[in-house]
């Protein structure tokens, strides 16, 4: 696995400092609030299982899972695979995303539960590929704004592998056009 890689973007060390400092910010804005921690599977749930830890107010916990990319093209589809257990409307939800591309999936997310009355909606990702969007996202809470190279690890995959690096790394380029 490690042969794979091209070169270590963001280090263990500084994901946890960032995702602490998100944590901190959360858990100030949403005081009295409740919560509720949507988080998009699968490639979120590193990301979540650690910010979760630094959130010091009660909260809850939510899945979506949607289907939109296979391998490295974004084929503009996205299908709901599975939804919220829970009822949103009257409660403050907060998305919680790996990595924001074109914004394309966020957009329809977003949509689909503005549309359940929710309190209010925000954006939590830890990665903001800012020069490839397409649709205009709001994200609220940023952990790093990343340039336009296809990353892996901390949750993130590129053909399902490579989710469990614990560093955010790029992969060799004979290794993605393969
Ligand atoms: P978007 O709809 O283009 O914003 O794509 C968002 C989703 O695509 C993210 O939630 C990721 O699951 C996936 N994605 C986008 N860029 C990358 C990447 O560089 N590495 C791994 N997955 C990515
Ligand atoms: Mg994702």
């Amino acid at each position: 696995m490690n042969e794979d890689i091209e070169r270590i973007l963001i280090t263990e060390k500084e994901i946890s400092e960032r995702v602490k400092e998100l944590g901190k910010a959360i858990s100030r804005d949403y005081s009295g609030k409740d919560p509720v921690l949507v988080a998009v599977l699968r490639g979120a749930i590193v990301f979540l299982c650690d910010l979760l830890k630094e959130i010091s107010i009660p909260m809850s916990l939510d899945f979506l899972s949607i289907s939109s990319y296979s391998g490295q093209v974004q084929t503009g589809v996205v299908r709901i695979l599975k939804d919220l257990d829970q009822n949103i409307e009257d409660k403050y939800v907060i998305l919680i995303e790996d990595i924001i591309d074109t914004g394309l999936t966020l957009n329809y997310i977003l949509r689909t539960l503005k549309a359940r009355k929710p309190a209010g909606v925000r954006v939590c990702a830890l990665l903001d590929k800012k020069v490839r969007r397409i649709v205009d996202i709001p994200i609220d809470y940023r952990g790093f704004e990343i340039p336009d190279e296809f990353v892996v690890g901390y949750g993130m995959d590129y053909e399902q592998g490579y989710r469990n690096l614990p560093f955010i790394a790029v992969l060799k380029e004979e290794i993605l056009g393969k």
